[in-house]
């Protein structure tokens, strides 16, 4: 039996595909590579097995569904293909709600109808929008501030009800701020897009690909004035969705999980570990507030350590030295 991995080709979902391998599972990869690069199947392949299963084509489409589930036997599905750029999401909310919603919803029609027991659905933190207290709890109050947001808390809304009215269990995974690679340094943040996130422009700057790093806010109220959040590293969060595919939700049909470190940094914070792990000066200048930032937010993870034995454990320099790893590797990235 596998466990299909749609989005497998992408950032987390490469890496969660090691993942299952390295915990025994075998994994069979969806991807319509509209945000994945084709290079991370052969690196993929190093790193599982040569015969990973790699289906190109899109989570949405019923016909492409059809095919996998019948080509394969499948018995647990981990679901990230999705479009997650929040300015994007902003320009065009139809085309992420069709895109976002439109996946899940044919994703677990074609799972409940294949008898797939367990769904582990890639949730983001942003559901919390501009978290009240912190630090964020699963129970914290879920107000997105973007339509990207929103395809995130609708989907585990659909989720939870489509795994109450059968056998299938939902477990979703809200994830803080991802960073890092895997430690063979062949496989990471490989986006087709130019990257908007912090860490890929540091280490573009690094790389002498940008000319300084602009500091968005350098006014709100924390320590050093410029805003705070919780950097896990990928391959932990790779290893949460190993552990959210074998535990026991019951007597609950769907639960959700935060997944972060439990700390926050700030964004001086972390040019300063960037610099210091890399041995270079990060040239940066103070600019204004991006529209749509929050100014801090932070994981409470006690839920994944008490229910699924899960907790970071990559430390910020580590997520650092591995995401150069790759990225010095990898100058078109
Ligand atoms: C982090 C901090 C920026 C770039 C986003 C998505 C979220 C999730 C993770 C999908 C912020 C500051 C950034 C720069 C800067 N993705 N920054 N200069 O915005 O917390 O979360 O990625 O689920 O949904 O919203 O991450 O890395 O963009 O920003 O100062 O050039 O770094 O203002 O304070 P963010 P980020």
């Amino acid at each position: 039996m596998a466990t299909l991995v749609t989005g497998g080709a992408g950032y987390i979902g490469s890496h969660t595909t090691v993942a299952l391998h390295d915990a025994g599972r075998d994994v069979v990869i969806l991807d319509d590579f509209s945000n994945a690069s084709r290079r991370a199947i052969d690196a993929m392949r190093s790193l599982t097995r040569a015969d990973l299963v790699v289906v190109e084509g899109d989570a949405g489409d019923p016909d492409v569904l059809d095919a996998v589930f019948g080509g394969h036997r499948i018995d647990s599905v981990v679901h990230f293909a999705a479009r997650k750029s929040v300015a994007e999401s902003i320009s065009d909310p139809l085309g992420y709600y069709r895109s976002n919603l439109g996946s899940v919803i044919s994703l677990a029609a074609a799972a409940i109808d294949r008898g797939v027991r367990r769904l582990v659905f890639s949730s983001s933190a942003t559901v919390y929008g501009s978290a009240s207290a912190l630090p964020v709890t699963e129970d914290s109050p879920t107000v997105p501030e973007s339509p990207y947001g929103e395809t995130k808390l609708m989907g585990e809304r659909i989720l939870a009800d489509a795994a109450a009215a059968s056998d299938l269990t939902a477990v979703m995974l809200r994830y803080f701020n991802p960073v890092g690679a895997h430690p063979s340094g062949l496989i990471g943040e490989d986006p087709s897009t130019e990257p908007a996130n912090l860490v890929p422009r540091i280490m573009q700057v690094a790389a002498g690909r940008r000319d300084r790093l602009d500091v968005f806010g350098a006014d709100y109220s924390t320590v050093d004035g410029t805003a705070v959040r919780d950097y896990v590293h990928v391959m932990d969060l790779a290893e949460g969705h190993v552990a959210a595919l074998d535990t026991e939700t019951a007597p609950v049909s769907s639960r959700v999980y935060n997944l972060g470190t439990g700390s926050g940094t700030t964004v001086l914070q972390v040019l300063a570990a960037a610099s210091e792990v890399l041995g270079t000066r990060i040239p940066y200048e103070m600019a204004d507030r991006r529209p749509g930032d929050i100014e801090a937010s932070w994981a409470d993870c006690t839920r994944a350590r008490d229910e699924l034995g899960w907790q970071a454990r990559r430390v910020l320099a580590q997520m650092l030295a591995d995401h150069w790893n790759f990225a010095r590797k990898h100058p078109e990235s």
